[in-house]
């Protein structure tokens, strides 16, 4: 029997402004009423960037891109992580948050939780205090959050 891999595509959503701009709407509030004080927004290549991008810029914050290996310049900091298709390495660059720097991390969509747990690995050993990953959506029969041990984890709507 082949495996199935379930695809989620954000781009009506990101084709509607109205809803677009709820959605962030929406990432905002979650944001503002649980954290007094965050560094920095950290997104995911790619579609991470399309969520962490704005919400950063309506929190008055910087933004910090955990990018695919290969496309940072300097120094970096690499892992390589599992995906349901395969296998995929990320990076950050060295200096790109200090230790101690408190940092919410941004994604789409939280499947098997090897992208966003990949991510927190290379901020651990930034020694970033990663305050909460926060996800649109989460397939929650995939347990991913389980691999996130016991970072504090957020998804705005949940599948089985
Ligand atoms: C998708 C999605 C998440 C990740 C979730 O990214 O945007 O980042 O998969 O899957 P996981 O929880 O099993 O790791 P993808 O690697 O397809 O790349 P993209 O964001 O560049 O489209
Ligand atoms: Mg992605």
């Amino acid at each position: 029997m082949g495996s199935c891999i379930l695809l989620v595509d954000i781009s009506p959503l990101l084709k509607d402004p109205v809803a677009f701009r709820t959605l962030i709407d929406l990432l905002e509030d979650h944001v503002r009423a649980s954290f007094p004080k965050i560094d920095f927004i950290v997104g995911l290549d790619s579609r991470g960037f399309l969520i962490g991008t704005p919400l950063a810029q309506r929190l008055g914050i910087g933004f910090v891109p955990v990018r695919k290996k290969g496309k940072l310049p300097g120094a970096t900091e690499c892992i390589s992580y599992s995906l349901e298709y395969g296998k995929a390495e990320l990076e950050i660059q060295s200096d790109a948050v200090e230790p101690g720097q408190k940092v919410v991390v941004v994604d789409d969509l939280l499947a098997t939780g090897g992208t966003m747990g990949a991510a927190c690995e290379l901020l651990k050993r930034l020694k970033a205090e990663i305050l909460e990953c926060l996800v649109i959506i989460e397939l929650k029969a995939l347990k991913g959050s389980e691999k996130l041990n016991s970072i504090p984890f957020y998804s705005l709507l949940q599948y089985d």
